[in-house]
């Protein structure tokens, strides 16, 4: 699937996102996430971490931050980073789709500059989808892409419908999929309670 880019190539974007985080700095995209003390969150296409303390900061010492991407670089930075900063609430991923995390395990899941590098979204979507909960957020931020490219793009997916646009990100809510959908429990005659309620016309 996707690539990791030159490792010149990271060296300067991790260069240009200092000063981008001088400039603009992270809280307020962060913010817009709804991160609680205690959520799993996981920051996919975390590049060298730029919102990783803030993120470790928001789900305090009963929270877990997951900093996934491709590029071993941006694993290493991030290491560095947590280490320095004694985060000990920060877990590394490397990987380009799949996080190895258990299905409905993460509350909010951060798309942060990376939905136009996607190679294979839906695969990536899919994925972010069966890790979030079926009340958990999907936080997107995309200056790349216009609004109509956003929005189009994540529901082509069918997988996420956009809850609420921000100053500077889109949340999305995973569309309820079948193993979200309680089946009925069988009675005790073995009849279930689907059956009971069609013979009784309801
Ligand atoms: C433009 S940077 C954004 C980094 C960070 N989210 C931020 O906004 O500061 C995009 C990052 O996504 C990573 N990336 C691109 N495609 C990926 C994929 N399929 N899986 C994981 N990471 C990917 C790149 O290696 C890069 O570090």
């Amino acid at each position: 699937m996707d690539k990791p880019m030159p490792n010149l190539a990271f060296q300067m974007m991790s260069a240009m996102f200092k000063l981008r985080d001088l400039l603009r700095p992270r809280g307020p995209i962060l913010a817009e996430a709804g991160i609680e003390p205690g959520d799993r969150v996981l920051d996919f296409g975390c590049g060298p971490g730029a919102y990783v303390p803030a993120a470790a900061e928001r789900v305090g010492a009963t929270g877990v931050v997951y900093a996934l991407d491709l590029h071993p670089l941006a694993i290493q930075k991030v290491e560095d980073l947590a280490g320095r900063k004694r985060l000990t609430n920060v877990r590394t991923i490397h990987s380009d789709c799949n996080t190895g995390l258990p299905d409905d395990s993460v509350d909010v899941v951060l798309l942060y500059d990376i939905l136009h590098m996607l190679s294979d979204p839906h695969a990536v979507l899919g994925e972010l989808h069966r890790v979030l909960k079926p009340d958990g957020v999907l936080s997107l931020n995309e200056p790349h892409m216009g609004e109509e490219d956003v929005v189009s793009r994540m529901s082509d997916s069918r997988l996420f419908t956009m809850a609420r646009r921000g100053e500077h990100t889109y949340s999305f809510a995973p569309v309820s999929h079948p193993r979200h959908i309680e089946q009925p429990a069988p009675s005790a005659d073995g009849v279930s309670l689907l059956g009971h309620l069609e013979r009784n016309g309801a």
